[in-house]
């Protein structure tokens, strides 16, 4: 049995394999410039955050229908539940689908066909968190909160994603201003490639009470005092760092120094079908390369259910968190 835990930092649409895009692209009548899946797997070879962020576009060309956004959803609880994660968070990239000529309506309530059945079929809780993709202007995300507001009732928080470099956080004051004012949480991927004063600056203007990837922030031991301090979690993403080349190896990965200087760490998959694996697989992978004990993959399982936005169902977070403690580790932990 696979350690519980919960996912904060999962991209749906960074979870369609490749089978699963051929098989939309056939039912939509949707060309891929790939010869299959062999060929698609080859493109995954990334220099950086956009090379990854290229693909990742491209490949959203096969979701359309509600049907589509469900499929994939509901192909992403499966396996998630395979890997223990009893409790997901999960990003969307509305503009993306936008601006594609793909409704806000097609693309929630497709999620929601698979999410509003997640705890019967996969036996997980989920919350919804709609990410502005911070490349594109400050305007189009007030336009995409704009659209979105007919479907509050199942957004749970908003995030910021895509080229982090040269779009500072600031940017986005506004949109997140009127966000907190409608009641929604805010997140913000903050220092995955963009220097420490960028998490500095989303704590201070923006306001968020999570930093996803946060990983810079490790060159900067004022910042990192006041994350501990503050108890500011972050959702680190082992795999995705080492396909995206924010560190070189996993044996690189300053996840343990980041547990000893006392920050609440998470580990999580980003975008899973790109970067080798899904929760379990990156408990997995830093439990083995980064020789972590057990006592700290406890740890880490513990800050997730923590982190999460579970404020409105504390008894659930407290049954997960029992789970946790009572949870026997075995050699194949995930
Ligand atoms: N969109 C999907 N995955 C992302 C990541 N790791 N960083 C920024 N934007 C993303
Ligand atoms: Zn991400």
């Amino acid at each position: 049995m696979p350690l519980p835990k919960a996912e904060l930092h999962l991209h749906v649409e960074g979870t369609l394999e490749p089978e699963l895009a051929f098989e939309l692209a056939a039912r939509n009548g949707v060309e891929l410039p790939y010869a299959g899946t062999d060929e698609l797997r080859e493109a995954y070879r990334f220099e950086d955050l956009q090379s990854f962020l290229d693909l990742y576009y491209e490949l959203m060309a096969v979701l359309l229908t509600e049907q589509d956004f469900a499929d994939l959803a509901d192909a992403y609880l499966a396996r998630a539940a395979a890997q223990g994660v009893r409790h997901a968070e999960i990003f969307f990239d509305p503009q993306a689908h936008l601006a594609r000529g793909v409704s806000m309506g097609t693309v929630v309530e497709g999620l929601w066909r698979a999410l509003g059945r997640s705890e019967e079929n996969h036996g997980i809780s989920t919350r919804l968190i709609l990410c502005f993709l911070r490349d594109e202007s400050a305007e189009s995300a007030f336009e995409t909160l704009e659209a979105a507001r007919p479907y509050l009732d199942r957004i749970t928080g908003i995030g910021l994603d895509s080229a982090e470099v040269g779009h500072p956080p600031a940017k986005f004051r506004r949109v997140y201003e009127a966000a907190a004012a409608l009641g929604l949480r805010r997140v913000a991927h903050a220092g995955e490639e963009g220097p420490p004063q960028y998490i500095t600056e989303a704590l201070d203007v923006l306001g968020v009470e999570r930093v996803d990837h946060g990983l810079r922030c490790m060159e900067d031991p004022a910042l990192v005092e006041r994350l501990v301090r503050d108890r500011v979690p972050l959702t680190l993403c082992p795999l995705s760092n080492v396909r995206l080349r924010t560190v070189d190896t996993l044996a690189d990965h300053p996840l343990p120094a980041m547990l000893d200087a006392g920050l609440l760490c998470t580990v999580n998959s980003d975008d899973p079908a790109y970067f080798g694996g899904y929760a379990g697989d990156n408990f997995a992978a830093v439990r083995r390369s980064l020789g972590l004990t057990e006592d700290r993959l406890r740890e880490l399982a513990r800050n997730s259910f923590l982190a999460s936005f579970l404020e409105d169902d504390e008894e659930r977070r407290a049954r997960y968190l029992a789970e946790v403690a009572a949870y026997e580790f075995g050699d194949a932990v995930s």
